[in-house]
């Protein structure tokens, strides 16, 4: 198989990664909760994550790094910790459902919400005096648009507000610096080109933002209390950690590393301008992303052949995992009169050929050979 879907979940898991996490469950313990040699263990790399996280997202406290279940979490306890009835918040149409469901429901509780194109222009023009933050994604996961984070960081700011980056897409792709993007709390995902696993993500909180918990529940300290620790991490780990995600994480990092992220960056992006020269002019494909700095994803649909049935002509004629459908991001489909697009995403361990045997694949179809 072709795999190229890698905005949904990384295809190859790096042996290191792999090992990391096979050694990790030969002795288990449970972080934070106990002084024995396995107890320990585990708290170990624990903090060597979180020491080696804010290394990579240039956040100044690692004990500011917080490990969730993954950007969705993240996202909404980020979201729903933050903003308070009243407030006004501005957002992108290029948002997951994972920034948009949550601020639809606040919207119920007396929040207001501005939704713009994501350019600085926009976002300075929504600002309001009781905006409490910018939410915003750093890459859009159906066109791969990146936007400017930084600019929207320093708008954010100039109005006393937050900036909140869902980095699901990029972290592991493009560099990320807590200090000088101006980010307050940056949400990633454990699964993609973090290249750690399923079920593990987490987030960077800033300086001086106070969280208020998505979930209560046992933390390893002050037991006796009635509510839960606000100090982070505790305060934000209700329960047992992702042990097994996070030893994968950590492992992962020197993968990172090791293949350096302007490589990464390079390399995916290289893939999918290759394709997208391809299938450029093949009759009937329309693709949809701006002109600006992208990631490694070209989105199109084809006249008059539904997407599903593009998406499994590529699987099953092709050999080619790609994605069909909305990608969980409504906005970004109301803004191009699309319900719904295919998806190409490539990863580190795709090939030039790979994404030459897609564009032949998406010329084909368009040409009705398939
Ligand atoms: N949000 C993921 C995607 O874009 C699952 O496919």
């Amino acid at each position: 198989m072709i795999y190229c879907d890698y905005a949904a979940t990384n295809g190859v898991v790096p042996e290191a990664v792999r090992a990391a996490v096979a050694d990790y469950l030969t002795h288990p313990g449970n972080p934070g909760r106990g002084t024995h040699a396995r107890a320990m263990d585990a708290a170990r790399i624990v903090l060597e994550a979180r020491f080696a996280l804010a290394d990579f997202f240039d956040c100044a406290d690692p004990s500011r790094v917080v490990f969730t279940s993954g950007a969705t979490q993240s996202l909404n306890t980020a979201i729903r910790g933050l903003v308070k009835p009243g407030d006004h918040v501005v957002t992108t149409f290029y948002e997951h459902n994972s920034v948009l469901r949550p601020l639809y429901q606040l919207e119920k509780t007396g929040v207001s919400l501005s939704i713009t194109d994501g350019s600085p222009e926009q976002i300075a023009a929504a600002m309001r005096p009781n905006t409490c933050a910018v939410v915003m994604t750093h890459a859009s996961n159906v066109t791969g648009d990146v936007l400017d984070i930084r600019a929207a960081g320093e708008i954010a700011h100039a109005h006393g507000a937050l900036l909140i980056v869902d980095a699901a897409q990029t972290a592991g792709v493009l560099p990320i610096s807590m200090e000088a993007d101006g980010i307050d709390v940056l949400c990633f995902a454990g699964h993609k080109s973090m290249l750690g696993v399923q079920g593990v993500g987490g987030m960077a909180v800033g300086e001086g933002v106070e969280i208020a918990p998505l979930m209560v529940g046992g933390s390893g300290i002050r037991s006796f209390d009635h509510e839960h620790p606000r100090d982070l991490p505790e305060g934000l780990e209700a329960g047992t950690q992702n042990v097994p995600g996070i030893a994968a994480l950590l492992a992962a990092q020197g993968v990172i590393a090791q293949r350096g992220l302007a490589n990464i960056a390079a390399h995916e992006r290289a893939l999918a301008d290759r394709v997208e020269r391809q299938i450029c002019g093949a009759q009937g494909v329309r693709m949809y992303h701006g002109n600006g700095a992208r990631v490694g994803i070209v989105s199109f649909t084809v006249e008059d052949i539904d997407n599903a049935v593009v998406a499994d002509v590529l699987a099953n004629d092709y050999g080619i995992a790609a994605r069909a459908g909305a990608h969980c991001a409504p906005l970004v489909h109301e803004h191009f009169g699309t319900a719904s697009m295919v998806r190409l995403s490539f990863g580190w361990d795709n090939t030039t050929a790979d994404a030459d045997a897609c564009a032949r694949a998406v010329c084909e179809i368009a040409e009705g050979k398939r």
